[in-house]
């Protein structure tokens, strides 16, 4: 091992958890070491949400061309090569990744390429194109998660693949089953679907994105069931037998299931081993989560840890965030995390955003709520659009009138969201919604419409029939 070097700031990962904490402290004036031990970006950029949503990008286009005709627009016969969709997505992805170490380098950052291991709380050991001994004051562990492997039926990354190697894909199969039925599996359910495959979602609890709330996981099975996609709830995989040209899926209780590939998205490892942890004294929780308080601050002093590896949340955006709050506090500053605003989108066809408290959980937690609910049948831009799809609901306390979750399915929510997770974090009531102007028309209106309809005002919709 060669020369010893020594930063202020050293970050382990390069996601966007990673890469922002590094940004953030060159910004304050430290000299920052960021290692990587694969690819720049992370799994958000390489494997995750970038790749991801170009393919999807694909499928959204391809939906939009089938239903041109109801525009008035005649298009012939459509059809599409799946092996130039995925070069597009490649592309995509290393165009992001090129500027994103651009980015990284004009911050003045030190890259590393190699393993990162503790070998003393304040001493990392580094392996791999690079090979150094790194000193920093603090250091920012931000090293991710990676797709959870099934001891009965282990991916072969052939016939039976995960979120990373279905990504590789160049020619489609012709029939596909998702085992798991959340986020990536839903995602993925959406993009195959749209392009023709046979899709068959198999999932073990009693519905599909449960987590979302019982309003959207009944919208979005209704939805998936109608485009034509199989799902079995309450059900376990036991085995999977590879045949030449297919697997057979043996479920509990003794049915199979025949088809010509498997996807297993039932959830991340978090990347906590290998990386002399209990050299630096940081204390690690259950499935391998690093136990931070609302600081980021390890049971190690001068230790953070951000992202996914905490398990609070695994979402890009609240890596990056958290990012941003554990540089600060590594600076000298004074910051806290506060996760109580956090949006959360999942890209299927109709899209689901969320934030903040289901009507279920606000009345778990004993609020008395007013729920206002706006369908986009009723909205003039959704009309025009040919995007009546779905609605936007707004959950608030009855008692003051705060808004306390909001969730949205249909066209644009992604893009919704953000005005309710603004709300959220600052607190704001339904009024503060009503006393906004909304450009008309727009979709942003259906939150006016259903602040309204929990204020039980509503101007677009009929009332509730009371005597007068
Ligand atoms: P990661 O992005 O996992 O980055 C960790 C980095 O650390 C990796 O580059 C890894 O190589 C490196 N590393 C690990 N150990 C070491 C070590 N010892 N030494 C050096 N380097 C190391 N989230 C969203 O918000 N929106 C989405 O649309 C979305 N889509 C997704 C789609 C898919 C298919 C998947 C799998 C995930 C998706 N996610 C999405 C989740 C998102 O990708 C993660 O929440 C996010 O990447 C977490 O960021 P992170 O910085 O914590 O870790
Ligand atoms: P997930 O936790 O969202 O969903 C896993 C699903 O698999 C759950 O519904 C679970 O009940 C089910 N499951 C678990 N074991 C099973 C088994 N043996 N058989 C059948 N079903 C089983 O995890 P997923 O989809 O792997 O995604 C990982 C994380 O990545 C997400 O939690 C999310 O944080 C992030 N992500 C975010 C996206 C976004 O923001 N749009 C997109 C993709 C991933």
């Amino acid at each position: 091992m060669a020369e010893k070097q020594k930063f202020d700031i050293a970050v382990i990962g390069a996601g966007p958890g990673g890469y922002v904490a590094a940004i953030k402290a060159a910004q304050m004036g430290r000299k920052v070491a960021l290692i990587e031990k694969q690819y720049l970006g992370g799994t958000c950029l390489n494997v995750g949400c970038i790749p991801s949503k170009a393919l999807l990008s694909n499928a959204q286009t391809l939906q939009t061309i089938k239903h041109a005709k109801d525009f008035g627009i005649e298009v012939g016969k459509v059809s599409f090569d799946y092996s130039k969709m995925k070069k597009r997505k490649d592309q995509v992805v290393e165009k992001i990744r090129s500027s994103l170490g651009g980015l990284i380098k004009s911050n003045g950052i030190t890259i590393f390429n190699g393993h990162a291991e503790f070998t003393a709380p304040n001493e990392l050991k580094v392996r791999g194109e690079d090979n150094v001994m790194i000193q920093a004051e603090k250091i920012i562990i931000a090293t991710g998660s990676e797709p959870v492997d099934i001891p009965a039926f282990p991916c072969d990354h052939k016939l039976i693949r995960n979120s990373t190697s279905i990504l590789e894909l160049t020619e489609l199969p012709k029939s596909i089953a998702i085992i798991g039925g959340g986020y990536i599996g839903c995602e993925f359910a959406s993009l195959f679907v749209e392009l023709g495959v046979k899709v068959t979602i198999i999932e073990a609890l009693s519905s599909i994105v449960e987590l979302q709330g019982k309003v959207i996981s009944e919208h979005l099975t209704k939805a998936f069931k109608t485009q034509g996609i199989d799902i079995k709830t309450n059900t376990a995989v036991e085995k999977i037998d590879k045949k030449k040209d297919g697997v057979v899926i043996h479920l509990k209780g003794g049915d199979t299931l025949e088809s010509d590939m498997a996807v297993v998205s039932v959830g991340r490892r978090l990347n906590s081993e290998g990386l002399g942890l209990e050299k630096a004294g940081v204390a690690v929780g259950p499935r391998g989560a690093i136990e931070v308080n609302d600081k980021l601050e390890t049971s190690a002093a001068g230790i953070y840890a951000i992202g996914d590896i905490t398990a609070i949340a695994m979402l890009a955006h609240v890596a990056s965030h958290q990012g941003l709050v554990a540089a600060a506090n590594a600076c000298g500053q004074e910051a806290r995390m506060h996760y109580r605003a956090i949006p959360a989108v999942i890209f299927t066809s109709p899209e689901i955003a969320t934030v903040g408290l289901t009507a279920e959980k606000a009345l778990e937690e004993g609020y008395q709520i007013s729920v206002g609910t706006y369908p986009f049948q009723a909205l003039g831009k959704s009309i025009a659009t040919n995007a009546v799809e779905g609605f936007a609901q707004v959950i608030s306390d009855k008692k003051t009138g705060e808004i306390l979750g909001a969730q949205v399915v249909g066209h644009e929510a992604s893009v919704l969201i953000a005005e309710m997770a603004l709300a959220i974090n600052n607190e704001l009531t339904l009024d503060c919604v009503i006393d906004t102007i909304h450009a008309h028309p727009t979709v942003p209106e259906a939150w006016l419409e259903a602040a309204l309809l929990a204020n039980e005002t509503p101007i677009h919709f009929p009332p509730k029939i009371t005597k007068r």
